[in-house]
């Protein structure tokens, strides 16, 4: 045996089972929390929705940014290893200056869209739906064109879409489990549908390849987004790829928990009524929610 290898066999493994910090303006960020958990199904997880203050994307890039720090902090001082912004508005707002102030890796879901929509495309001619935030921002634009120049990007506003997840999540009944499925049928009524189309059917003629569900709200309404758009065109959220941007940033740093951890998840909400969060919170979960508290962070 080498010198090296020896080395490798004599290190201690390092775990770290302090809880992974994720958030977002409400419900929407639980898309992202589910594969996270699905990906790390040992890492503890201490959500935020700030109920209070959602919607975040008619707000200023400003007033959003003061919000990352906000709860950013609140997480850092709840002693999370590592914050996700599980919401493009204040990825968009606020991440750059998170990953400087906050003593803890901070990742966002911009990113990760764009390179899995680059990725997709064929034709180089993307989409992306998204707050109207998130739109004004160009963060899409940016990241996408950083990663391949010759992409073409048409971005579109989709205010209503925020408002339509949310109210689904109220319509549902039914088993959690199917409810964010291609199956889900409680997105498709007429009033969304004609929504939809106006949004959609612009983009549609911009004969795109690939969509990017630029806000963690719409991979809920999936079903009613690819009926507009048809079968040829890609959807993309980033919440997969987010999630595997976590797991390497954990793995690089010898962060991740141990495997014979019992995950906890924890989940705090800005908004008074706990209970409405535990159940509809559970229906994008996909998974029972049963440790809910209020948090007030102003
Ligand atoms: N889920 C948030 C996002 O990804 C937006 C919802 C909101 O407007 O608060 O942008």
């Amino acid at each position: 045996m080498d010198q090296d290898s020896t080395q490798l066999e004599d290190m201690p493994c390092v775990f770290d089972n302090a809880p992974i910090g994720v958030f977002d303006s409400g419900f929407g960020g639980l898309t992202v929390a589910r594969e996270i958990a699905k990906a790390l199904p040992h890492e503890s997880i201490v959500y935020v929705g700030d109920s209070a203050r959602c919607p975040y994307g008619p707000r200023s890039l400003d007033e959003v940014g003061g919000y990352v720090q906000q709860i950013g902090s609140w997480l850092v001082d709840h002693g999370v290893k590592l914050i996700v912004i599980a919401c493009n508005t204040a990825t968009a707002a606020g991440l750059a200056e998170a990953q400087r102030t906050f003593p803890v890796p901070v990742i966002g879901v911009v990113e990760p869209g764009a390179r899995a929509a680059a990725h997709a495309t064929k034709n180089r001619r993307v989409g992306v739906i998204a707050t109207k935030a998130t739109v004004e921002s160009d963060a899409y634009t940016k990241a996408i064109r950083h990663i391949d120049a010759g992409i073409t990007v048409f971005s579109t506003a989709t205010p209503r879409f925020v408002e339509i997840a949310e109210q689904g999540i109220r319509m549902a009944e039914g088993p959690i489990e199917n409810y964010t499925s291609l199956a889900s049928k409680v997105y498709i009524r007429p009033a969304f549908q004609e929504i939809a189309r106006e949004y959609l059917e612009p983009l549609r003629r911009c004969d795109i390849d690939t969509l990017v569900l630029g806000c963690t709200h719409f991979p809920l309404l999936k079903a009613l987004i690819g009926g507009v758009v048809g079968r040829e065109v890609t959807l993309i959220s980033s919440a997969k790829e987010a999630a595997r941007d976590v797991a390497e940033a954990l793995g690089r740093r010898n962060a991740l928990a141990g495997i014979d951890r019992e995950p906890r998840y924890d989940f705090f909400t800005t908004g008074e009524d706990i209970d409405e969060f535990r159940s509809f919170g559970s229906r994008v979960f996909r998974t029972p929610i049963d440790n809910v508290a209020h948090v007030d962070l102003s």
